[in-house]
């Protein structure tokens, strides 16, 4: 391990003494400007820093302010709501920036002020979890015990973590990545001691349904995730939740990785090397059949889009194989905006005209009566089974799509119902030769590389 030189990485990833300064004093200025405002509009509200600006915890040029503005518990929720908004829009103004409001589990308002993201959410003072009314609550306590416990060693070897994390694509716990959040590494150093410590229990000792519980409160087994991170300052709530299966095993195999041949290389982005013909040729080679389904993505919220587009891609491939077709694998991805893309790569496109279908057992004379009935001469008996030749639904894949994206027969599928709104509109099956051929750009194309190279970012 003495040939990495973490000190160097650091010097990288580690904001400067200049970056400190300026968000600092960029954070105490919002800060001042909410107060103000709302003081004078007599609105009983207290603006506080909260996140990884708050923790000294963030990744060099990559600082987004967390703001929350705390009003009192019996403040109405409406009233916190559409205050706590207005001031937002309000600071947003005053400081020449451009504002956005976005929902979590309430709504917030986003600007982007002198080049940085800052977010502005209402919520309540609470000085302890039984007190909690809405998720976003506990921020403030999260903040507080990690300005508490984690001492200035453990921020660099946080900042290592979410780096690390970041490079092989398992940082972050909104829905697109299903990751690790910034919280969650912060307890996994608190827990391990070091960045090294992580990746070593990671590596030699998680197992499905890890458990990670820094206060002792002995409230694991409320969970059923592959990783139990029992929040210190709420019992009840698993920071680890939005981790998905593929992301924790993503993570131990990438430490592993790492441990084995450890490299500085982990810590900066990979060049990935494609193109479209490359692309093409790797399809090309597998002698599968892949159709990419695109559509535009529902104006809803990103967090909700991915969920929803990820469960139809599950239903396509389910009744794509209920209807016999076999499915290699299947992805999906979208720019949020403009275009929505489900990848299906099938090992069986094209079917026989006919399917055999197997009826009752000959000892259920009831059944029988009704089999026969139905497929009268055509049925015959192999063991004591009846069965009947029958004309296949869909023979090739393009029928089947064809077929269950149709008004009457979608009803087959199981959607995310803006999702389903959005495919019924418009849609476009293609061949994988077909998109790699028309105007296909780099997010696209990095999408499909990656679909093709699943351990890519894994190793360095
Ligand atoms: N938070 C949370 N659970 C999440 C996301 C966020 O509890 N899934 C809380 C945490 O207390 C977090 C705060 O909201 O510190 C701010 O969220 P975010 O900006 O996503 O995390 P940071 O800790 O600020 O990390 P970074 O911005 O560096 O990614
Ligand atoms: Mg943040």
């Amino acid at each position: 391990m003495a040939d990495i030189n973490f000190d160097r990485i650091l010097e990288d990833i580690k904001p400067t003494e200049t970056e400190k300064k300026r968000v600092m004093e960029l954070s105490d200025e919002l800060i001042k400007n909410l107060n103000e405002t709302a003081s004078r509009k007599g609105a009983e509200a207290e603006a506080v820093l909260v996140g990884s600006v708050a923790k000294s915890t963030w990744l060099a040029g990559k600082a987004d302010i967390d703001i929350f503005m705390e009003f009192s518990l019996d403040t109405d929720e409406s009233y916190l709501k559409r205050c706590g908004l207005k001031l937002g829009h309000n600071c947003i103004e005053t400081m020449g920036g451009t504002a956005e409001e976005r929902y979590a589990s309430h709504p917030y308002v986003t600007g982007t002020i002198e080049g940085y993201e800052v977010d502005f959410v209402p919520c309540y003072f609470i000085e302890d979890a039984s007190q909690l009314k809405s998720a976003v609550d506990r921020t403030i306590l999260h903040t507080q015990y990690i300005k508490k416990h984690l001492d200035k060693k453990q921020e660099d070897e946080v900042l290592l973590l979410k780096r690390f994390m970041e490079c092989v694509g398992t940082y972050g716990s909104e829905f697109k990545v299903g990751g690790f959040s910034g919280y969650l590494c912060e307890l996994m150093v608190l827990e391990y001691g070091t960045f090294m410590g992580v990746l070593g229990a990671a590596s030699s000792s998680w197992r499905y349904g890890q458990i990670v519980d820094l206060e002792n409160h002995g409230t694991a087994e409320l969970f059923k995730d592959p990783l139990v991170a029992v929040d210190p300052v709420d019992k009840n709530r698993n920071v680890a939740a939005a981790l998905n299966l593929q992301k924790m095993s993503d993570f131990i195999v990438a430490s592993e990785n790492f441990l084995k041949n450890p490299s500085e290389r982990y810590f900066y982005p990979k060049d990935l090397e494609f193109h479209s013909e490359s692309v093409k040729k790797e399809f090309l080679k597998r002698g599968t059949k892949t159709f990419i389904l695109t559509f535009r993505p529902p104006d809803i919220p990103a967090d909700a889009v991915y969920p929803q587009i990820r469960k139809t891609e599950k239903s396509i491939v389910k009744v794509a194989e209920s209807h016999g077709f076999t499915v290699t694998g299947s992805d999906s991805w979208t720019d949020e905006d403009d275009e929505a893309m489900i990848l299906v790569e099938f090992e069986t496109w094209k079917l026989p005209t006919m399917r055999k279908h197997s009826g009752p057992q000959i000892w259920f004379k009831e059944h029988q009566e009704r089999f026969l009935e139905k497929y009268s001469g055509k049925a015959w008996v192999e063991g004591d089974r009846w069965v009947v030749e029958v004309p296949r639904t869909y023979e090739s894949v393009e029928a089947f799509f064809e077929g269950v994206l149709t008004p009457n027969k979608i009803g087959y599928l199981r959607f995310g119902k803006h999702v389903k709104t959005e495919i019924l509109k418009e849609h476009q099956l293609l061949d994988i030769n077909e998109l790699l051929e028309s105007q296909c750009d780099g997010e696209v194309l990095r999408f499909l590389y990656l679909y093709l190279n699943k351990n890519e970012l894994l190793w360095r």
